[in-house]
Parts: C-alpha cells; structure tokens; sequence
C-alpha cells in the first residue's frame, strides 16, 4: 500500500521537474531568450478547464466522454450507502475525509497542496490529469500556440503531456486493495473508457495499437490472449 503511495508521488515530481524547461520555453515571448529553469510546479488545473479545448464533437468531445465514465463519480461514490458500509467495516468515519478511499477515488492524490490551481475541484474525482498527468503547462502551450502565428507552435510539445494511461496506471487503483475489486482486463476496460479523437492522423502502425482488443473478456481473470495477458492482477 504504502509502495504505490509513494511511487505515485514520485512519478509526480519526475514530470514537473521534466516539465518545467518545456513550460519556460513555451510561454517565452518570441525572441526573447527562455528564462533558466526554476522550480516551478506543473500544477492539476481540473476536468472543468480541459473542458475549455476538449469539447468539440468534431475532436471526439473528451470531456462528454468522461462525464459519462464511472471515474467522473468516483468521489460521490464515497457517500453512497455501501461506501459508508465498507468505511465502518474499516475503522473509517467518513469516506470522503480518509485517504484510504480518497487515495482511488481522487485526483492527484500524494502530490503536495502546491501542486493543485486553486480553481482544482476533488470532487469532481478521477478526472483526466489521473491519467493524462498534470496539465497547466499543457494548457498554457496551447494557449500561446493559439496567440502565435508560428506553426511549430501548433504542434504538441515533447514531453507536454505528461501521463502515459496504460496498464500499468490503471492497476495502480484496480486492484485487490479496493473494497469493490472486480477482476481487471485491461483491453475490455480500455474500451469501455476510450475517447479518441476522430480527426487525429495515425500511422498504420498507432491504428493497429489501437485497434488491439483483447476478445477474452468472459475468461478474465486467467486466460491470455493473442495481443496479451488479459486481466493479470498487479
Ligand atoms: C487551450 C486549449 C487546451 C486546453 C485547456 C487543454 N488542451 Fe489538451 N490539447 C489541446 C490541443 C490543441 C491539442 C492537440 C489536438 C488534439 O489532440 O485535440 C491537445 C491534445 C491533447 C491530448 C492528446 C495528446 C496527443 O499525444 O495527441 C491530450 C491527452 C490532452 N490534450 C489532454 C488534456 C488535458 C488532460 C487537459 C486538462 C488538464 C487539456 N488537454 C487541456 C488544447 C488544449
Ligand atoms: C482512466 C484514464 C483516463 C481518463 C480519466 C481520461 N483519459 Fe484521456 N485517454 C486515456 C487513454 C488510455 C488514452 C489513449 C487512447 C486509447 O488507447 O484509448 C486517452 C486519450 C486521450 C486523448 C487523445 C485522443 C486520441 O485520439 O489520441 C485526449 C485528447 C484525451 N485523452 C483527453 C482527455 C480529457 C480532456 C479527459 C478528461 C475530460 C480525459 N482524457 C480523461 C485515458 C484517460
Ligand atoms: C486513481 C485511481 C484510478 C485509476 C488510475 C484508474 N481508475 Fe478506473 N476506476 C477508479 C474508480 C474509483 C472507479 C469506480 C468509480 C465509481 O464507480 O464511482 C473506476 C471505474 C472504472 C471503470 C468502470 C467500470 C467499473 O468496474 O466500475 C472502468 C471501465 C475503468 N475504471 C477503467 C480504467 C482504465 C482503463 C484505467 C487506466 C487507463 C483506469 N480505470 C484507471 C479508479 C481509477
Ligand atoms: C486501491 C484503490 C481503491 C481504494 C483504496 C478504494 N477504492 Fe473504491 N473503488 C476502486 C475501484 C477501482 C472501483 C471500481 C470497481 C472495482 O474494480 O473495484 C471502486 C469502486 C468503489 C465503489 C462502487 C462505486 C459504484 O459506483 O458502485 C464504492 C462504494 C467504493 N469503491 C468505496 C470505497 C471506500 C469506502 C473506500 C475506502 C474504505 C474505497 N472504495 C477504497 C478503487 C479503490
């Protein structure tokens, strides 16, 4: 428990400081030489401001996605009557207080106050920094993209986006530690939450990754699959 704890707080302080040479040189006005990197903090801005740039149908409407995932209620969840039975079976007053459910059920979670815009709302619960990482210096890339008539801007920098959602994330909170376990398959669950952007362009290669579903979904949690092991506990 404690391992993932602070295995997640390290990853977070790896992309800011990762990022903050990105961010100088971004928001540096044209021509002007970048600042020398200080240590500032790429901070979780919040679903409400991705929503902002991420929800046009013709892009695939990212934020409409989300609202739709059980990960946009994951907060609320910790009122439900069953939330406040598995608390009391635990030793815990209230869930929405402790951080032995808030740690799953939230976004961010280890990362210090500093690192959250004041605008940031916990309750709007595993939002899309859980996966994507921290997104203010992304924000602000675009937004000086958007002022700048310099093409290279348009394109996303190296290193922008932060968080890489792939398995390995995911079972970070599905896992045997949660109250609700239920068996993960990572393809199937992928699916589920897939929000992609229609008028992306895509190698052969990047469409094929995509495409890569696991068809072993009623034999979870055991059998494995021709794309890869489907639903192996982490
Ligand atoms: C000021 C506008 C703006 C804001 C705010 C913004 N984005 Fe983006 N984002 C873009 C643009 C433009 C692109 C590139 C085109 C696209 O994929 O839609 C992009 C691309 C992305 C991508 C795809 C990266 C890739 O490799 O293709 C992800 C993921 C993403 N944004 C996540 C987020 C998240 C999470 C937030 C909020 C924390 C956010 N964005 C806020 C404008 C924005
Ligand atoms: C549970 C994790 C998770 C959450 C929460 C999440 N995303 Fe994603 N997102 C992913 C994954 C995984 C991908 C990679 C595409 C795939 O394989 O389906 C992705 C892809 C994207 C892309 C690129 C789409 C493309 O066509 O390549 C954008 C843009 C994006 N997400 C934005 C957002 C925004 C904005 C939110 C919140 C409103 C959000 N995501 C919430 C996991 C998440
Ligand atoms: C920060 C913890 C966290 C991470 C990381 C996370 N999830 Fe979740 N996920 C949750 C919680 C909590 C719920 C239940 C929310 C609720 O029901 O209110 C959930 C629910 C889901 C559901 C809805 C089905 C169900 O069993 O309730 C799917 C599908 C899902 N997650 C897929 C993913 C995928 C795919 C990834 C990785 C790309 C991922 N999750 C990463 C915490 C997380
Ligand atoms: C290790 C991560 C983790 C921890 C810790 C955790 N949860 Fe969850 N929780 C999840 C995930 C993931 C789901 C989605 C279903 C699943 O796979 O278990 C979930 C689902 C739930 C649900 C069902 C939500 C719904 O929509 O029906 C409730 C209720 C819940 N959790 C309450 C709690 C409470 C209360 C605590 C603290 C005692 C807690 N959880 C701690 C990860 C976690």
């Amino acid at each position: 428990m404690k391992a993932t704890r602070i295995g997640r707080a390290r990853w977070w302080i790896a992309a800011a400081v990762a990022l903050v040479g990105v961010a100088v040189t971004a928001l540096a006005p044209e021509g002007s030489a970048a600042e020398p990197a200080q240590a500032k903090v790429n901070k979780y801005i919040g679903a409400a401001k991705c929503k902002n740039c991420h929800a046009s149908d013709e892009t695939g409407n990212q934020h409409a996605a989300w609202t739709k995932m059980e990960h946009a209620k994951a907060y609320e969840a910790l009122a439900s009557e069953e939330a406040k039975k598995f608390a009391a079976e635990r030793g815990i007053a209230d869930p929405q207080k402790d951080e032995k459910c808030l740690k799953c059920h939230t976004t961010g979670f280890g990362a210090p106050p500093e690192a959250f815009d004041k605008k940031f709302d916990l309750k709007l619960g595993v939002q899309c920094e859980t996966c994507h990482g921290p997104g203010e210096a992304h924000m602000k890339a675009r937004m000086a993209a958007a002022m700048s008539e310099d093409p290279a801007k348009k394109l996303l920098g190296e290193g922008e986006i932060v968080g890489t959602p792939e398995r390995q994330l995911c079972v970070t909170c599905h896992n045997t530690e949660s109250p609700t376990y239920k068996p993960f398959c990572y393809f199937k669950r992928l699916e589920e939450t897939r929000h992609l952007n229609p008028k992306k362009e895509r190698s052969e290669a990047e469409k094929k990754e995509l495409a890569k579903k696991c068809g072993c979904a009623d034999k979870c949690p055991t059998a494995d699959c021709a794309e890869g092991k489907c639903g192996v506990d982490g």
